[in-house]
């Protein structure tokens, strides 16, 4: 029989096991290693600002101890913009350039890919670089998915922002990962925007569509 999955708030001591899952996951579902080699750096880049900087807006799903699923949410997309752009990036720059992963040909093909993206990025935050929107990253342990843990981290986040006053929650989601669309969609998200990007996997340069999924909370 299978052990109880508990949703609770984010806590520091789950800290590196969230740190873990999402590299885990990040690939559509799948280990980031095809399109990234460095854990450490990913993950501070993915989740950093939400363990550190607004560890209030996290959840996480735990079995046995084991952290089996997280949801990182912001409720302030302007503060994540700025965090982002004045201390975490640069402080990640700086990591990333000591420990000379910017002489690895897959993160010099991914940055090439970085850069061309970069023009879209900024159009898309500019439609949500405001205090009263937030947005959301999940993950689930691919041995608990389908049991209803990724639907109870998204209630358990939603329920929260609805308290705090926000008044829409995002979550992107690359256009072949159609089991985040669907469960999304499930959710009641719908898709406000399609943004053409290019990524490198496997060392091959690949086309594909962001989707910006917004779902509308009401306040309460
Ligand atoms: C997307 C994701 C979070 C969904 O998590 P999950 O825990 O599997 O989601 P849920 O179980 O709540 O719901 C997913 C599906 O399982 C179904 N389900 C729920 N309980 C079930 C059960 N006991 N048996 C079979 N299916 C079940 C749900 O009805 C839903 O069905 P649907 O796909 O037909 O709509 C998970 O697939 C994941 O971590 N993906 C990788 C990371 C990712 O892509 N994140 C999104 C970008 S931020």
């Amino acid at each position: 029989m299978m052990n109880k999955i508990n949703i609770r708030a984010y806590e520091p001591s789950f800290r590196s096991q969230l740190r873990q899952i999402c590299c885990d996951v990040a690939d559509r579902g799948e280990p980031i290693e095809r399109i990234f080699p460095d854990r450490d750096i990913a993950a501070d880049l993915l989740t950093k600002y939400y363990t550190d900087y607004e560890p209030r807006s996290s959840f996480v799903a735990v079995c046995d101890g084991r952290l089996v699923g997280y949801i990182n949410g912001c409720l302030d997309n302007r503060r994540y913009g700025l965090v982002m752009f004045w201390l975490l990036i640069p402080q990640l720059l700086v990591k990333a350039f000591k420990s000379g992963i910017f002489f690895k040909p897959q993160v010099l093909g991914m940055l090439k890919a970085v850069l061309e993206n970069w023009p879209r990025i900024f159009t898309w935050r500019k439609g949500s670089f405001h205090s009263h929107q937030g947005h959301l990253h999940i993950g689930v342990a691919s041995d608990f998915r389908h049991q209803d843990v990724g639907a109870s981290l998204i209630n358990a986040l939603i329920e929260y922002a609805a308290q705090k006053g926000i008044v829409e929650l995002e979550a992107t989601v690359h256009s072949a990962n159609k089991e985040a669309s669907i469960f999304f969609e499930k959710q009641g998200f719908e898709i406000r925007a399609r943004y053409p990007m290019v990524m490198v996997r496997d060392g091959q340069k690949e086309r594909y569509q962001s989707l910006l999924y917004v779902r509308t909370i009401s306040t309460i």
